[in-house]
């Protein structure tokens, strides 16, 4: 079975996912109301978060790492999932730290390099392969259900992974909170990027299930993706 899959996205009101201070308390307040089984990060949203924190780049690495949480299985926290096929994160330690989620879990595909797999491995960090070059994200997510129980996914990623997850008819809902601010500066990234997936041409018809406005003038816009 495939989980429900939310994409859950902070925007400014001319459509920039960066470059502007979102209101992450509320952002984050908000994806609660899901109670999500699992977050799935993209690669790339990681290594940005990196690159404005680079105290998560290289910490010592210490035994907490290399010990398993005992309750993961009964632990309602959700589980952080990053997928990662080309094996660039190297920041689980810290991440390991974050209070929101009860355990880690990596996708990879069988292009991962071997020493990747390794270095997960060493970390007890679970790795789920799935796809030959790029990940396959339907079968990922059936896995995702099947071993470890997801029935609920939110999705914080940029315009890449989410492009991916809206080309193969895995996304339920579209969750934008549209801030009142004009960010201009580059263009990308953008909420949806298909480009940058190598799926160019994709478009996605949504359809508007509620507005409403909130924090300091937020509309928060929710819609599902039609069949
Ligand atoms: N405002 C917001 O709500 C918000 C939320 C999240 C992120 N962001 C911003 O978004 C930016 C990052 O966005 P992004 O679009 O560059 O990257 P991204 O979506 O975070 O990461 C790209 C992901 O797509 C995967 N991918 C790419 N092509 C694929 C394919 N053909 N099949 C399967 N998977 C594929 C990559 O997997 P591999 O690693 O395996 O290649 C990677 O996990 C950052 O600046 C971040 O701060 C904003």
């Amino acid at each position: 079975m495939l989980p429900k899959v939310i994409l859950h996205i902070a925007s400014s009101l001319d459509g920039r996912i960066t470059n502007f201070p979102a209101d992450l308390e509320l952002y984050y307040g908000l994806a609660a109301q899901w109670n999500p089984d699992a977050i799935l990060f993209g690669s790339a949203t990681v290594l940005a978060a990196v690159r404005d924190n680079p105290a998560l780049e290289v910490p010592p690495e210490h035994v907490q790492m290399f010990t398993p949480p005992k309750d993961a299985k009964t632990d309602p926290r959700p589980l952080l999932v990053i997928a990662d096929s080309r094996g660039r994160v190297h920041c689980w330690d810290a991440i390991r730290k974050w209070p929101y989620m009860r355990d880690l879990l990596a996708l990879c595909s069988s292009a991962t390099p071997q020493e990747y797999i390794s270095y997960l491995a060493n970390r007890h960090i679970g790795t789920i392969v799935a796809g030959n070059n790029r990940i396959d994200m339907r079968a990922a997510l059936t896995e995702l259900n099947t071993q470890f129980g997801v029935k609920v996914v939110r999705v914080d990623s940029g315009g890449t992974l989410n492009s991916v997850l809206l080309q193969g008819g895995l996304v339920d809902e579209v969750s934008v909170l549209i801030h009142p601010y004009l960010a201009g500066g580059e263009p990308g990234p953008t909420m949806f990027d298909p480009v940058n997936a190598a799926i160019s041409g994709l478009q996605v018809p949504l359809m508007l299930r509620s507005t409403k406005v909130v924090g300091d003038g937020i509309i928060w816009a929710l819609y599902s993706v039609r069949e």
